[in-house]
């Protein structure tokens, strides 16, 4: 049962604050390597509202989570351990690590970023906190240091080794242009999606399998694979350096080839989005997807489903996985206006023959 804020904690909000999940359009486990990567947020948020106390209290409340009681915890006493209440902690000890002056609050929080489903709902659930942190307490954080800040809670506290792409997309990307951002030097550049596109995004219910454990996995191969090439990073190397790839050892080899190729199809993606030319578009997807199915080893045969039942759809340029992978979404690019239907007929075939449940999540459906 949903409770308001004044049911909760028997007293109005002071602030509220919001943050977008987000589709990784291309440029998928590059973030970790220096590499690019190319996301845009999409229409489900999580939401919070905020009253601060005089103490040093924090009590939190979240909707999403069936019967939760209110949670606790003091400020500067965070204890990893209780769920989705690290989020939350980890966001308040990485605030005061970084000399950030917090006094106790009451929270609650809303989301319809689905979980699991490779939309980054962690980082909508760390933005929208700071976000609500920075105006509450008057924190002087700027854009970069707040998604610095959610990283950090997540790699510190959590113990989730990610990059900074879904903590920057959250933060910086809207819905119709997208974040081509260089995780090694976090410049970034907004590049407007053409009018006759359309993204669509597609969850495959299957939430992501070992994704914990399996990501470490790949971010500690692609570190293995740059050490034996003698470099920082596998985001520093390009097509030039793709023939030094067969000394790698299996499978740091393709974690490799993943790496180079997948930089290179961003910044192709990039052209063709400035150029407008979806069918070049759609191919990149394609082949990103070849390469995190085949080299990077992180999609799943249901997902390769749903990207194969995309491709066969008349108004499709490309499909994808997108995010974490094992399980999660696939990131569709159709033409404008078709979008919606084609990802219909997709999830009316992929629940048929698998027996999951699909669920189009963009474009939202069409209220009459
Ligand atoms: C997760 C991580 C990101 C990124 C993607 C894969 O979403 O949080 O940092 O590595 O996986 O591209």
């Amino acid at each position: 049962m949903s409770r308001s804020f004044a049911d909760l904690f028997s007293r109005e909000p002071q602030v509220r604050a919001d943050a977008p999940g987000r589709v990784n359009l291309i440029g998928e486990h590059t973030d970790y390597s220096g590499g690019f990567v190319l996301p845009l947020a999409i229409p489900q948020r999580t939401r919070v509202e905020l009253a601060p106390r005089e103490d040093r209290l924090v009590r939190a409340w979240s909707a999403n989570m069936k019967g939760t009681e209110i949670e606790e915890f003091q400020l500067g006493e965070e204890r990893p351990g209780r769920g989705w209440l690290d989020y939350v902690q980890g966001i308040t000890q990485a605030a005061q690590r970084a000399g950030h002056a917090l006094q106790g609050f009451d929270l609650r929080i809303e989301s319809d970023v689905p979980p699991g489903g490779g939309l980054s709902s962690s980082a909508a659930l760390e933005i929208s906190v700071l976000r609500a942190l920075r105006e509450a307490f008057h924190l002087e954080m700027d854009d970069v240091q707040m998604a610095l800040a959610g990283q950090k809670a997540e790699n510190d506290f959590v113990g989730a080794p990610v990059g900074i792409m879904d903590q920057m997309a959250s933060n910086l990307a809207d819905e119709t242009t997208a974040l081509f951002l260089d995780t090694r030097t976090l410049s970034y550049e907004k590049v407007p999606l053409p009018a006759e596109a359309e993204l669509v995004v597609i969850n495959s219910g299957i939430s992501h399998r070992n994704a914990g454990g399996e990501y470490r996995v790949r971010r500690q191969e692609c570190e293995r694979a740059a050490e034996l090439l003698g470099i920082h990073q596998l985001g520093e190397l390009s097509k030039q350096d793709l023939w030094r790839i067969p000394s790698l050892p299996e499978p740091l080899d393709r974690r490799a080839r993943h790496v180079i190729t997948e930089n290179t199809r961003v910044r192709c993606a990039v052209s063709a989005l400035r150029e407008n030319d979806l069918p070049r578009l759609g191919k990149l997807l394609c082949a990103s997807h070849e390469s995190l199915r085949d080299d990077y080893q992180v999609s799943i045969p249901e997902i390769d489903r749903l990207v194969e039942l995309a491709r066969e759809e008349p108004d499709v340029y490309g499909a994808r996985i997108t995010g974490g992978g094992f399980g999660g979404s696939i990131v569709i690019l159709a033409r404008r206006g078709a979008g919606r239907q084609a990802g219909d007929r997709v999830v009316a075939r992929y629940e048929d023959e698998t027996g999951e449940d699909g669920t189009v999540l963009v474009p939202a459906p069409v209220t009459p």
